[in-house]
């Protein structure tokens, strides 16, 4: 899908937001909540990728859709190349909006919680649960003021259902995850977005203080347990293309194989959406994923090839 881009502003020193219109001047595809849209990049290593990105507001055919990017100088250089080269009146490519951290409709009470740019999926939920009428109190933390992407819009578009949380010498009070989570009813969700130890906080917190499984969302940015130091080398056969990867640690089998110029699907990249998942024919996959239950991890004949390793030296998979 061609979009242009419509607008770039910077509204951190670190994060642009960017409006994307269809260039066929056409609406752009309908999305609920949470959802994010996939943008070709071109990464440091001058590849073509894929990154996503979650959408800022709720859907409204006549507006444009909207995107937040933080450069991050240690990434694959996506978000340095959006920073350098995607200006107002750039056509960009883009796939239409996917979504695995949805809004649950039967929720009675939401707990948003959004850390640093973790806010842009978060903020579209509270617009559309405020739009609804829907009950929710929204979590807002962020090293400082002027380094929170959307606080502007927060606070002045949002009912005060909000707390603001920051590191610096202006803070009140840091977050309490503890606190936030202490009272769980049945009917209430909690969705969390932004850094891996945040999310890990919030879902060790949240099962110690009885939340089920089912009430607690969670969108990854990165995953922690992929790319582990004691890990070495494998061997990858894919069965059916007949050829055997050597897979070098630190890096992924997913993209070993699309270097490799065999087509797989993917989408978060993080473990989470199972887009990647593949068939293990043998060898004992290593799972590091948030996507497979207990059940299906040990039966070990399927793994998430984004974020998963082996501990075998060899794996056979079904491609
Ligand atoms: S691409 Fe989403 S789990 Fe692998």
């Amino acid at each position: 899908m061609h979009v242009r881009v419509q607008s770039c502003i910077a509204v951190t020193p670190r994060v642009n937001v960017y409006a994307l219109a269809a260039t066929s001047g056409r609406p752009l595809p309908p999305y609920a909540p949470g959802a994010h849209i996939r943008v070709r990049v071109t990464a440091t290593n001058g590849m073509q990728e894929l990154r996503s990105y979650s959408l800022i507001d709720p859907y409204d055919p006549a507006q444009p859709y909207r995107i937040a990017v933080q450069r991050e100088h240690e990434g694959q250089g996506g978000s340095v190349y959006f920073h350098d080269h995607v200006k107002a009146g750039t056509e960009i490519d883009i796939l239409p909006p996917s979504n695995h951290f949805p809004l649950n409709p039967q929720a009675r009470h939401s707990i948003l919680i959004a850390g640093g740019i973790g806010i842009t999926p978060i903020f579209c939920m509270a617009k559309q649960l405020q739009s609804q009428a829907q009950s929710y109190e929204l979590h807002y933390a962020g090293r400082s003021i002027p380094e929170m992407a959307l606080h502007a819009e927060v606070t002045t578009s949002l009912a005060p259902c909000w707390r603001i949380y920051t590191d610096d010498e202006h803070a009140q009070s840091g977050m309490s995850c503890a606190d936030i989570l202490s009272g769980y009813q049945p009917g209430h969700h909690v969705y969390v977005c932004g850094p891996a130890g945040l999310i890990q906080a919030v879902r060790e917190l949240a099962q110690e203080h009885g939340w089920p499984e089912s009430a607690i969302h969670f969108e990854l940015f990165s995953n922690p347990l992929a790319k582990q130091a004691k890990d070495g080398d494998i061997a990858v056969e894919l069965r059916q293309t007949g050829i055997t990867l050597l897979v070098q640690a630190g890096t992924s089998i997913l993209d070993a194989v699309a270097a490799a110029g065999i087509d797989c699907d993917y989408d978060c990249k993080v473990g989470e959406c199972g887009a990647c998942l593949t068939k293990v024919i043998d060898g004992v996959p290593l799972h590091r994923d948030f996507y497979l239950n207990e059940k299906e991890r040990q039966k070990g004949d399927a793994m998430c090839t984004c974020v998963s390793w082996a501990s075998s030296e060899k794996l056979v998979l079904d491609l």
